[in-house]
C-alpha cells in the first residue's frame, strides 16, 4: 500500500505543465473502437485509468500502447463485445464502451458498475438513451447485455445533463441511421473534444458544448490522429495548492476559458489569478477570505471534481462559508478527515458549513476517492507539521505522479511504499 508524507508550510512557486485531460481521453480512447485500424491519441495522460481503458481494448481483441504522451490503438483486431468483469469493476467509466460496440458490433455486454465513494452512479440515462436509438437492454443481475439489428435516430430528452450519458448517446448515433438530437445534453468540454475527435473520424455532428447535440450518423468512421484538451480539474487542483500555500504558481499547456466559474470563485477569496492563451498564474500573499455560497453544477458552473479542494481553501480563509453539492450524493467523505488536521466543518445533507481556522495541523488521513485525495495532499501543503496521506491508488487514478509535479514547485512530498510486514514477521 502505498502513502504519501508531506511537510507543510512551504508556499508553492514556480511553473508546471499540466497534462492532458483524463475525461477527454477515456471516452476518445473509447471511440477509437469505431473505427478500424491505427488510431494516434496524443496528450494521453499516463493514469492507473487511461491504462485500465488500454487493458480493457487489448481485452476486446485491439492492440494499444502507451508511449510517452500518446496512444497508438489499432481497432482492426477487435473480436469481442463483452468487457471482463473484473476490469469494469476496476474502472465505472468502462461504461463509455457500450455506444461505440454498440456502433461497431451491435452488441455489448457489460456489468452494472455500482457505487463508488461519491455515490450511487447510476446508468439509467445511458440505457433508456440507448434504448431510444433501438437497442434492446436485458438485465439479468449485475449483467447488462445490449444488442440491435440497426441503431436509428432518435429525439432524446436527458433527464440530468449526465455527461457519460451523452458520451454514450452521442458515440452510438453517430453510425446510427438517421439524425438524433440530444436535449439537456451535457456540456463539459470533454464533451466538446469528443465531437471533435468523431468528426475527424468522419462523423457529421454540432452543437457539442451546448445543451442541444445534432448527429447524422454514418455508415463507416476511418481511424485518425487526434490530441485530447488539457486536464482542467488538475489544473483547478494546483491553483488550489497555490492559494493554500500562499504561493505564486504559473500553469502552462491549459486553456483558461475552461475554468472560468473556478477562477471567479477564487477571486471572491482574495487570490489573484491572471490568465493568457494556454497560461494561468495564481498568486496570494494575504489569508483568502470566506466565499459565502459555493454551489456546484454542471458545466459551466462550479465543478463537482473541484468542490473537495474547495473545501479545503474555505476551511483556511477568513470567515463562515457553505458549499452545496449538487451532483452526487456522497461527495463529502473528505469532511471527517479535514477535521482531523482541524478544520471546522459541519454537513447536513448535500451542505457544508465552513468556519474558517487559522492553521490545520498535519495527521495521518486516509483518501477516500480520487478528488478528496487530493484534497488531503492540498490540506497537508498547508499544514503545520507533517501529513501522511494513505490509499494513494486513488489520487493516481487522475493524478500523473503527484509529488513529482508539486515537487516541481518547491513542495516537500514523498511517496513511501509499504512492505506487508507480517510477511517479514512470520
Ligand atoms: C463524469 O462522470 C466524470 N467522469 C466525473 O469525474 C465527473 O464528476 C462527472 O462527470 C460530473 O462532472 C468521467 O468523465 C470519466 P454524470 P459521469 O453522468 O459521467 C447521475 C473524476 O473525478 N446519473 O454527469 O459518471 C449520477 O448518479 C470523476 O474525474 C444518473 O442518475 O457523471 C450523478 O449523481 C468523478 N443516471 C450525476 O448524474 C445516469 O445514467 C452526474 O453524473 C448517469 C448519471
Amino acid at each position: 500500500m502505498e502513502k504519501l508524507v508531506i511537510e507543510g508550510g512551504k508556499p508553492l512557486s514556480g511553473t508546471i505543465r499540466i497534462h492532458g485531460a483524463k475525461n477527454a481521453a477515456l471516452p476518445v480512447l473509447a471511440a477509437s473502437i469505431m473505427a478500424e485500424g491505427t488510431h494516434t491519441i496524443e496528450n494521453v495522460p499516463d493514469l492507473l485509468d487511461i491504462h485500465v481503458m488500454l487493458d480493457i481494448l487489448r481485452a476486446l481483441g485491439c492492440r494499444a500502447e502507451l508511449r510517452g504522451d500518446t496512444v497508438t490503438v489499432d481497432t482492426s483486431s477487435a473480436n469481442s463485445s463483452h468487457i471482463p468483469e473484473e476490469l469494469m469493476k476496476q474502472m465505472r467509466s468502462s461504461v463509455f464502451l457500450m455506444g461505440p460496440l454498440l456502433a461497431r458490433f451491435g452488441k455489448v455486454q457489460i456489468y452494472q458498475p455500482g457505487g463508488c465513494a461519491i455515490g450511487e452512479r447510476k446508468i439509467n440515462l445511458h440505457l433508456q438513451g440507448l434504448q431510444a436509438l433501438g437497442a434492446v437492454v436485458e438485465e439479468s443481475g449485475h449483467t447488462i447485455v445490449c444488442w440491435a439489428k440497426r441503431l436509428k435516430g432518435a429525439d432524446i430528452v436527458l433527464d440530468f445533463p449526465s455527461v457519460g450519458a451523452t458520451e454514450n448517446i452521442m458515440m452510438a448515433a453517430a453510425m446510427a441511421e438517421g439524425i438524433t438530437t440530444i436535449y439537456n445534453a451535457a456540456r463539459e468540454p470533454e464533451i466538446v473534444d469528443l465531437q471533435n475527435y468523431l468528426i475527424t473520424m468522419g462523423a457529421k455532428m454540432i452543437g457539442a458544448g451546448t445543451d442541444t447535440i445534432t448527429i447524422e450518423g454514418v455508415p463507416k468512421l476511418t481511424p485518425t490522429t487526434y490530441k485530447v484538451i488539457p486536464d482542467r480539474i488538475v489544473t483547478g487542483t494546483m491553483m488550489m495548492a497555490a492559494a493554500v500555500t500562499r504561493g505564486n504558481v504559473t500553469l502552462e499547456n491549459v486553456n483558461p476559458a475552461h475554468l472560468t466559474s473556478v477562477t471567479h470563485v477564487l477571486k471572491r477569496a482574495g487570490v489573484q489569478v491572471t490568465t493568457d492563451d494556454d497560461i494561468i498564474n495564481v498568486t496570494c500573499h494575504t489569508r483568502p477570505k470566506a466565499v459565502e455560497r459555493v454551489v456546484t453544477a454542471p458545466y459551466p458552473g462550479f465543478p463537482t471534481d473541484l468542490q473537495p479542494q474547495m473545501m479545503v481553501l474555505l476551511s483556511l480563509a477568513e470567515g463562515i462559508s457553505i458549499i452545496k453539492e449538487t451532483i452526487f450524493d456522497g461527495r463529502f467523505k473528505h469532511v471527517d478527515e479535514l477535521s482531523r488536521m482541524g478544520a471546522d466543518i459541519r454537513t447536513d445533507l448535500n451542505s457544508a458549513f465552513i468556519r474558517g481556522v487559522p492553521r490545520v495541523y498535519g495527521a495521518t488521513v486516509e483518501s477516500t476517492d480520487l478528488r478528496a485525495g487530493a484534497a488531503l495532499v492540498i490540506a497537508g501543503l498547508a499544514a503545520r507539521g507533517t501529513t501522511v496521506v494513505e490509499q494513494v491508488h486513488h489520487i493516481d487514478r487522475g493524478y500523473d505522479r503527484i509529488e513529482l509535479l508539486l515537487g516541481q514547485l518547491g513542495a516537500k512530498v514523498s511517496r513511501y511504499t509499504e512492505v506487508a510486514s507480517k510477511s517479514l514477521l512470520s
